[in-house]
């Protein structure tokens, strides 16, 4: 299994406040059989511009790799949650923020009713910066009532992920499973922050799904995981890579 959202760098953003904790949540997830972790710490156009994101990012990375053992954590790979902004489709900086080595950025929209424009906005940014979106938690928004938008929205090769905690949630399980079974949900997170309120899930998620709808779905999340993750740059070489200026 992998797991397309957390925020598991050491004290980057509201997540993990520090190293000790990065490592909790990465033994965990070990444990729980996670193979691969992306790391998407916020990133807001408002409070930073992407170069001073991705030097915060590099001092978190810096940190984590003093102890990080591939022995006894999980793969990592380095990626971003963007809020969305209008005008998202044009900024060539965002590519920045894509994860590592691979061609897909991870965005999170607003929670107030999403407008055609932003919904054309979101298909855009394939065609004008040759990234591919992924709409991060998707039961967040009014839209899973839509599914013509989100029909719309995966015709045009966007991709969607959603939290663990959909499925985990006794009240939203079978819109969770619904959703799924249709095939409108290609990638999972944990949106892990911390050990205690949120911490890693995934496994949790896992069992409900082959459960209730068998092993064929994990293997269709597996090769979507797979597909999204071709190229990726472990965290091992991510400061070599970026210093390339390949990031
Ligand atoms: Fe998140």
């Amino acid at each position: 299994m992998f797991d397309f959202h957390s925020h598991i760098l050491p004290n980057v953003d509201d997540g993990s406040k520090n190293l000790e904790e990065s490592l909790e949540l990465l033994a965990s997830s070990f444990k729980q059989n996670i193979e691969a972790i992306v790391a998407t710490p916020h990133f807001s156009p408002e409070a930073e511009d992407p170069e001073t994101f991705l030097k915060r990012r590099v001092e978190a990375t810096k940190k984590l790799l003093t102890a990080y053992d591939n022995s006894v954590h999980p793969k990592v790979y380095l990626g971003a949650e963007v809020a969305y902004y209008p005008g998202i489709k044009c900024s060539e900086k965002i590519k920045a923020l894509r994860i590592l080595g691979t061609k897909h950025i991870l965005i999170e929209l607003p929670f107030y009713k999403w407008s055609n424009n932003m919904i054309d906005e979101i298909i855009e940014i394939k065609k004008r910066l040759g990234l591919v979106p992924i709409i991060a938690h998707i039961e967040r928004y009014g839209i899973v009532r839509h599914k013509d938008i989100l029909h719309k929205l995966i015709s045009q090769g966007v991709l969607i992920q959603s939290n663990a905690s959909f499925f985990i949630n006794k009240r939203t399980r079978r819109k969770a499973l619904k959703i799924l079974s249709l095939g409108q949900i290609q990638l999972l997170g944990s949106d892990m922050h911390n050990l205690e309120q949120r911490p890693q899930n995934l496994k949790m998620a896992e069992d409900i799904i082959r459960e209730n709808l068998g092993n064929s779905v994990l293997k269709r999340l597996r090769f979507f995981g797979n597909e999204v993750l071709q190229g990726a740059v472990p965290i091992e070489s991510a400061l070599e890579y970026s210093l390339k200026g390949e990031a």
